[in-house]
């Protein structure tokens, strides 16, 4: 339902997408993840024939962007990245003309634009000018226009970042939703979890290709295991908790100091049971714990292990895109 073989796309001496391959079945999720910079917007704007690609095609139910742009917008719905709703139309008014401008006739377009409002918990909102807005609360607007017209496939570009916690779970149902009808999605996130939770399939892409693909649980497999993090009260006892974490890993892992945050990490194949190790053999040679967890590799850990590094932005783009020397 979703393919993409071999895309190009330059900004200038720039290359955002160099020689991207995916493909989505139908009534699957495909979730692309990637850092800041590493390509996903362009991909959506490819697939989604706002941009056309150097070399490369795409289609979207078959059609492809470049020999029949028409017929790939008349399959797709698509919630960008920066929400795109009418400023000066209520929530309602918005997907009423959504719904008008895909043929409805005025009960139907009334109807599903309700319809919208109840799932994406606006109904409260309905008469209330999208200007007035919230910033989570145009992102589920715009997120219901992509779908007014229940198109085979929806591209959604981090249609949770800048969601409350409330929000991204509606988002995550709806989602979930569409899918059991049979809709085919592709979503952009940065989030691991949110991959996880709805992607049947996953794409991690840095520099403008795949570097890895599988299920969130071989990508997280391949990043290793779990992990504790332990965070020492004073300075000058980080090198002996990375002595101690280093013995209880017994020669399986290094472990990866940070010393602004007092803090040191290792892969813990032992799980829960290394953590009570460490905390008992940190206890022994009493050196105080200000914090020490054990977690599941997130998104930056699988990024560490596939490219040892985080994404390129372009350097003469604009810093809006750009994450670079903004502290986390
Ligand atoms: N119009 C443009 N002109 C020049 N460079 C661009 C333009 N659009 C994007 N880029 C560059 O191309 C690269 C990929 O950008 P893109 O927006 O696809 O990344 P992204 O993965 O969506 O990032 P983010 O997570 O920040 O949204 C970045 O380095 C960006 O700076
Ligand atoms: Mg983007």
């Amino acid at each position: 339902m979703i393919q993409v073989e071999n895309v190009r796309k330059t900004y200038g001496a720039f290359t955002a997408l160099d020689g991207l391959s995916l493909t989505a079945a139908e009534g699957t999720v495909l979730g692309l993840l990637g850092p800041n910079g590493s390509g996903k917007t362009t991909t959506v704007k490819v697939l989604t024939t706002l941009l056309a690609p150097d070399s490369g095609d795409a289609w979207v139910a078959g059609h492809s962007v470049l020999d029949n742009p028409d017929l790939v917008r008349r399959n797709l719905g698509l919630s960008g990245q920066y929400a795109a709703v009418d400023e000066k139309l209520t929530a309602f008014e918005n997907l009423h003309m959504v719904g008008r401008l895909y043929g409805m006739n005025r009960r139907t377009a009334s109807a599903r634009a309700h319809e919208l409002l109840a799932n994406f918990r606006l109904t409260d909102v309905a008469g209330k000018r999208a200007g007035t807005f919230s910033g989570g609360m145009r992102r589920r607007l715009d997120l219901a226009g992509a779908i007014v017209a229940r198109p085979k496939v929806v591209v959604l570009d981090e249609p949770t970042t800048g969601l409350d916690p409330r929000g991204r779970l509606d988002t995550w149902e709806v989602i979930s939703g569409l899918v059991s009808d049979g809709t085919t999605v592709l979503l952009t996130t940065q989030y691991l979890e949110e991959a996880d939770r709805l992607a049947d399939h996953i794409a991690v892409i840095n520099h403008g290709s795949v570097i890895a693909e599988g299920t969130a649980t071989e990508l997280k497999d391949g990043a290793g295991a779990e992990r504790i993090d332990i965070t020492v009260r004073n300075a000058v006892d980080l090198q002996a908790a990375a002595a101690v974490l280093a013995l209880a890993a017994d020669g399986l892992g290094t472990p990866e100091v940070d010393p602004a945050a007092l803090s040191v990490s290792i892969a813990a194949p032992g799980g829960h049971q290394m953590l009570v190790r460490v905390l008992a053999e940190l206890d022994a040679r009493s050196l105080p714990v200000a914090e020490a967890s054990l977690r599941r590799p997130t998104l930056d850990d699988v990024f560490l292990q596939l490219t040892g590094g985080t994404a390129k932005t372009n350097p003469q783009s604009t810093p809006d895109t750009s994450m670079e020397g903004v502290p986390a």
